[in-house]
């Protein structure tokens, strides 16, 4: 039992973004992390490798919807706040299977807030003025922006998918805590995030290891979908900001201010794994494509997703003026980064590729 008042409670960080904030957690703050998980397909061990046994870091096997769990790890472990992270989070399984991604994102959200209330109500003084909740959602909560439009902090929620849907629910729920209780309770709503060990189900990765492997690059529709893509350290630099500092009852947009098409990430793709390959600039043991045959040309087109946002795009102001974050990781860096650890590290690729195919079966 850590029963300290410097510890933070993290959900879902056996997780991409989970995952790289428990790393970045670790080597930048003083206080423990406590980080609840119940590994479903998404969750990885390899992906806690550097940190399992970490003095600091504590993992706890479970599920948010469990009330029971969720009351003890909070009384056991005493956080001084919490960054709810857990959720199903992938468009594609929410369109085949709603259902799955009501229980976790809005019933476990619901479970954990309600937790978070009766904790917070026992603390006094100092840590109950201090404690914070932040509950990450996502730009998806907005639908479709128009161009040079981008979502502010006061968009309207207008989800079009189910996994939207479900995140939007989590917020309005939020909001009524806040209302209801006072729970001190910030939002952030970052945009699409890229970076290692993210699970390759996702556009970047899914596109990395399809490169690679020589075999079609599918992009839905005419792929000049935009995303505003978002490096994951860079986020959850912005997380840690917006608990330290943030206002509770405020939300803040995270993006890097810098909208691609589906299409052109694709070809920028290709192009790297061309050139890390053919040039051996990544230790892999793949073999490079024939000189002067570019893998841009395995780039495909198949039928659009039903409800696909044409673009997300935020406002990232608010959070630079008011907490002076900004992106560090540049765009092209960060992705020739993320294509040469997706080269190198083919142990943790071939584990991720296996639970993706597990939950598909
Ligand atoms: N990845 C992005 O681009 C992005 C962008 C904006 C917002 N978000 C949000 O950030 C959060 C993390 O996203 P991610 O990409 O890291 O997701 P992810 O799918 O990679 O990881 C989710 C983690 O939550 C865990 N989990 C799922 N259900 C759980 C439950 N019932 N109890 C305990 N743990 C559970 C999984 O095991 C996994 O470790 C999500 O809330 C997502 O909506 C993600």
């Amino acid at each position: 039992m850590t029963n300290s008042p410097s510890t933070l409670l993290v959900t879902g960080g056996a997780g991409f973004i989970g995952s790289a904030l428990v790393r970045q957690w670790l080597e930048h703050e003083s206080a423990s992390i406590v980080n609840l998980d119940n590994f479903t397909y998404a969750g990885l061990q390899a992906s806690l490798e550097e940190v399992i046994d970490h003095p600091r870091h504590r993992l706890v096997v479970g599920d948010i919807a469990d009330p029971s769990l969720v009351t003890r790890v909070l009384a056991e472990h005493a956080p001084k706040a919490i960054i709810h992270l857990a959720a199903e989070s992938h468009v594609d399984r929410s369109i085949d299977s709603p259902p799955a991604f009501a229980v976790t994102n809005v019933v476990g959200t619901c479970v954990l807030l309600d937790a978070a209330v009766r904790y917070w109500r026992t603390l006094t003084g100092q840590p109950r003025d201090a404690f914070r909740f932040l509950l990450v959602s996502t730009d998806e909560v907005f639908g479709s922006a128009q161009a040079d439009r981008p979502f502010t902090a006061t968009s309207p929620l207008a989800p079009n998918s189910p996994y939207a849907a479900t995140k939007a629910a989590a917020e309005l729920l939020a909001r009524a805590f806040r209302k209801t209780y006072e729970l001190p309770l910030l939002v952030v709503n970052p945009s699409n995030n890229y970076g290692p060990r993210q699970l390759p189900e996702k556009l970047i990765p899914k596109m990395i290891l399809a490169a690679a492997a020589d075999v079609p690059l599918t992009l839905y529709g005419d792929g000049l979908h935009q995303r505003d893509w978002l490096h994951v350290d860079d986020c959850c630099r912005a997380l840690r900001l917006v608990l330290d500092q943030g206002e509770p009852g405020s939300r803040y947009l995270i993006g890097a201010d810098h909208c691609q098409t589906n299409l052109h990430v694709a070809e920028m793709i290709c192009d790297l794994v061309d050139e890390l390959l053919t040039t051996g600039q990544a230790e892999t043991d793949r073999l490079p494509a024939p000189a002067g045959n570019s893998r841009r040309r395995l780039i495909r087109h198949i039928e659009d997703r039903p409800g696909h946002d044409r673009r997300y795009a935020v406002d990232p102001r608010p959070l630079r003026e008011e907490l002076g974050w900004s992106p560090q990781i540049p765009f092209a860096k960060g992705l020739r980064d993320t294509v040469r650890w997706y080269l190198e590290n083919r142990s943790w690729t071939r584990q991720a590729q296996e639970a993706v195919q597990q939950a598909d079966s």
